[in-house]
């Protein structure tokens, strides 16, 4: 058994469940006789239009790898880039529900594990991809847990091909060492201690923020390090009061911290505020680990030019989401979408894909001394850690839910009424939970 076998039956994921699976892992160089029987000898040929919200940068980057490989592996096939622009698929969502509406799919889309998902499933909008999994491995190559955050009675909706961490800080230690900041801060109010520290030393913004999604994804993180991971498991299941202590104080927390960012306008988006913090006008910056290959593509050197660790108070929990590629009803090029979905859940796709992407693979088969030291990191916190999901990328809440949560962060961004963004999440959480 692997290092990351063990490891991952030890954080309560199970590596390798009974099933239908396939007895070996598929790898680099080895095609399994089900993984020929779903792709056929070339690829099914036509166009595959691919959805996602990689459309610029890094991200991009990440998709161009992953397209190189599915070009290799399936000649036959003309991939057909269908990206719309927006961090966290802002617009992109928007315009897939209404393509998807108008019985207007494309031959693949990226959703996020988790709740997200569940909300094309009910909609009848994606088709099961069971054969795919299982050609690739099932969860002999895929965590147990990670499969089962994307089936519903017995059916797998997606093939994952990532694992992003949310609660990373990304700070810029010469910044940090100007400002007298030595050490890296136990929890929420140590850390807010050091902001100001850092504002005294003449930065205007000792942390970066864009707009709603980004304000968002850092009020789940301070929710997490306040809460701890099993009130804030329970805030989705309804055990754990929106309007609890715990919330009341990560609404402070919130505000607090706003007050050393940035004014930011709701589109902006993730690559300015990692930017600024790369241009030491900032100390640091709350983002997921597509940052990381922000700071790779402009040729930054970890430990050197930048540092990271987790948002203080949440040492040992992995703010989780994964990218996931799907199988739409009515997709124009059924054949050459599983194409697509078997590049994506490859062995040899992932290590392409995720090198460029920042995250770690899907897959427990893709060896971690491949990866640069901060890929590494994540895969040893993802083996150990407590895992929690993330809001703000669809691992915890569905879309609509999201949505309502969304509003609530705009509004409170703006009126920093505390009473009132409590009142709304409350509201919010009852409409979802009923
Ligand atoms: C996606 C990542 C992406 C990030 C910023 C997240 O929702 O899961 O793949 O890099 O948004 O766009």
């Amino acid at each position: 058994m692997s290092v990351a076998v063990v490891a991952i039956a030890a954080l309560g994921l199970t590596a390798c469940a009974t099933g239908t699976d396939t007895d070996s892992p598929a790898t680099d160089s080895e095609t399994t006789a089900a993984e020929e029987t779903t792709a056929a000898e070339g690829g099914a040929g036509g166009e595959v239009g691919v959805f996602t919200w990689w459309a610029d940068g890094s991200e991009k980057e990440g998709l161009d790898a992953l397209v190189e490989v599915f070009n290799e592996k399936f000649p036959n096939d003309t991939f057909v880039n269908l990206a719309v622009a927006g961090g966290a698929g802002t617009n992109a969502k928007a315009k897939l529900a209404s393509d998807l509406e108008n019985g207007n799919p494309p031959d693949s889309f990226q959703g996020h594990a988790g709740a997200e998902l569940m909300d094309y499933i009910v909609k009848d909008q994606i088709l099961p991809v069971n054969d795919v999994i299982d050609a690739l491995g099932g969860s002999s190559v895929f965590p147990q847990d990670l499969l089962d955050r994307i089936t519903v009675e017995g059916n797998i909706y997606s093939v994952p091909s990532n694992i992003h961490r949310a609660n990373v800080v990304w700070a810029n230690p010469s910044v940090l060492e100007a400002a007298g900041v030595t050490e890296t801060p136990a929890d929420i109010d140590a850390w807010i201690a050091d902001m100001e520290k850092v504002k005294a030393s003449g930065v205007e913004t000792p942390i970066t923020i864009g707009g709603t999604w980004t304000q968002v994804h850092l009020f789940e993180t301070i929710l997490i390090a306040d809460l701890g991971p099993d009130d804030y498991a329970g805030l989705f299941d309804g055990s754990t009061a929106w309007d609890s202590d715990g919330v009341k104080t990560a609404v402070e927390h919130f505000e607090t911290i706003l007050g050393y960012a940035n004014n930011a306008s709701d589109g902006d988006d993730w690559v300015a505020p990692t930017d600024a913090v790369i241009d030491g006008t900032a100390a640091y910056n709350v983002m997921g680990d597509w940052a990381v290959a922000q700071f790779n593509s402009r040729d930054q050197v970890d430990g050197e030019d930048y540092i990271y660790f987790p948002v203080p108070g949440t040492d040992g929990i992995f703010d989780f989401l994964a990218d996931s590629f799907t199988l739409p009803k009515g997709a124009p090029n059924e054949a050459g979408a599983k194409d697509w979905l078997m590049t994506a859940g490859s062995a040899e796709g992932q290590k392409a894909f995720n090198l460029k992407k920042g995250s770690i693979p899907a897959r427990i088969d893709v060896p971690a001394d491949d990866f640069p030291a901060y890929q590494q990191s994540a895969m040893e916190s993802f083996k150990q850690d407590t895992i929690a999901s993330s809001i703000a990328h669809g691992a915890a809440v569905p879309l609509a839910w999201l949505d309502d949560i969304s509003t609530a962060t705009a509004k409170f961004y703006s009126s920093k009424d505390g009473d009132t963004y409590v009142a709304d999440l409350v509201a919010a959480a009852q409409k979802a939970l009923g």
